[in-house]
């Protein structure tokens, strides 16, 4: 087999079989290809796509290019959840306690962010003490002791994906479904769970733009889901504005710890709600309505709130004591109005250039930046009013000119869309 033989066939749209795909990608981890040729390879796919079939086999070839975690040993139902990455998304600090206080496991292995996007291991970082490596007896220990555990990315799981990915993030070629699908899906399937819940975020500060798209990428993940026996359950969410209040890491933590102590954001709370009744219903095998009842019982009574005190110290970390010290300035409004749009991918790139996010991977953070929305969207603002608050540590040329400008204030109150666009099963 030739590489190029490969790509041309890709090139001049013809199907490939399980045998090339295992080639291209098995000889590039293996360095038996160079990046240029990947390039070539994965250029094909970007603009030739690929059928389900050919999907399912680059995804399976992903999955055995690294281990994969059984945890069939765990008799509780088990539940993962991933998130497409969204501006403020903390949803995963939430969701994992709520629905491990329901009696369901929650396995996680969480991505540190690259670029715009925040992930969930650096807002755990910014928890001193918080532990995200452990050996796979003891990761396999708190799911049954605490039944959540939310630890950083094995480099050993779909091993190809992540050099894939990589090239994929330096040569422009990741918005593509069957690229991100197979992306996906070959970590998923690797970490073990029976249950997937998919967020897929959809809108300007998301990778999919539009609910076509992002439609066509979730049927694509269900189906290849199904090829394993998994249940895949795609929820699109909007993220024409960002998740919650605050964004930045040690200030996500800290909007999570408010929530359990009942200081809900609106668009927050309901999607935090509708993902872990989604979990709890689809892995508890009840209805979608009881296990709403439930996590607003769970939410209600204390008990998830106690669980993820009992996770987080668990795993080593001290929420007395998060990583948070900043600056703050806060940006006034300067006419009067509603709030009818805060724009999620500008407000993104502030946080970022303020040094919550990393260039490259081995960037250093800072953990205590970002930014907290005083008002939000629907919310009536009269000229004076403090929109937002910046932390910072070293001031960033504009940026309360550049936040303010984050915001479109009008006249008239625009009808706010709600959180949750669709699930598609
Ligand atoms: N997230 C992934 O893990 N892979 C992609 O291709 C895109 C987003």
């Amino acid at each position: 087999m030739r590489a190029i033989d490969i790509t041309n066939k890709k090139n001049n749209n013809e199907k490939l079989t399980y045998e090339e795909i295992e080639y291209m990608v098995n000889s590039y981890v293996k360095d038996k290809i160079n990046d240029e040729t990947m390039s070539d390879f994965v250029w094909s796919i970007y603009y030739n796509g690929l059928s389900l079939d050919e999907t399912y086999y680059l995804t399976d070839v992903m999955i055995k290019s690294g281990e994969t975690i059984d945890l069939s040993k765990i008799n509780k139902p088990v539940c993962d959840k991933h998130s497409t990455g969204g501006v403020g998304d903390k949803i995963t600090l939430i969701v994992s306690p709520i629905a491990a206080s329901a009696g369901v496991c929650v396995p996680k292995m969480s991505g540190r962010g690259l670029g715009l996007t925040g992930g969930t291991a650096d807002k755990l970082e910014s928890i001193p003490g918080y532990k995200l490596k452990m050996s796979k007896d003891a990761f396999i220990n708190e799911l049954q002791t605490v039944g959540c555990a939310v630890i950083s990315q094995s480099e050993k799981i779909a091993v190809a994906d992540k050099k894939i990915y990589a090239l994929r993030n330096e040569i422009g070629a990741v918005d593509s479904i069957p690229l991100i699908a197979s992306s996906i899906m070959s970590k998923k399937i690797a970490s073990g769970s029976d249950v997937i819940i998919i967020d897929l975020k959809v809108g300007k500060g998301a990778f999919m733009k539009n609910i076509k798209d992002a439609t066509k990428l979730a049927k694509t993940m269900v189906k290849i889901g199904n090829y394993y026996g998994k249940k895949v359950i795609c929820t699109l969410s909007d993220m024409n504005a960002p998740l919650g209040r605050n964004i930045g890491n040690a200030l996500e933590v800290k909007e999570a710890i408010d929530f359990f102590k009942g200081k809900y954001d609106k668009r927050l709370y309901d999607l935090s709600v509708y993902i872990s009744a989604l979990m709890i219903s689809s892995s508890k095998k009840i209805s979608f309505k009881s296990a709403k009842e439930l996590v607003i019982n769970l939410l209600e009574s204390g008990h998830a709130r106690n669980k993820f005190n009992t996770w987080i110290k668990f795993q080593g970390g001290n929420l007395g004591k998060l990583r948070d010290k900043a600056k703050t300035v806060k940006v006034t409004a300067d006419i009067n109005g509603y709030v009818n749009k805060i724009d999620s991918l500008k407000l993104s790139k502030i946080v970022f250039d303020l040094g919550a996010g990393r260039k490259k991977k081995k960037d250093k953070i800072d953990y205590a930046v970002g930014v907290v929305l005083n008002k939000t969207l629907g919310d009536k603002v009269q000229k004076g009013d403090v929109l937002a608050t910046i932390y910072y540590n070293k001031k960033v040329d504009n940026m309360e000119d550049d936040l303010r400008n984050c915001y479109l204030i009008e006249r008239k109150k625009k009808k706010i869309k709600k959180i949750v666009i669709k699930t598609i099963k």
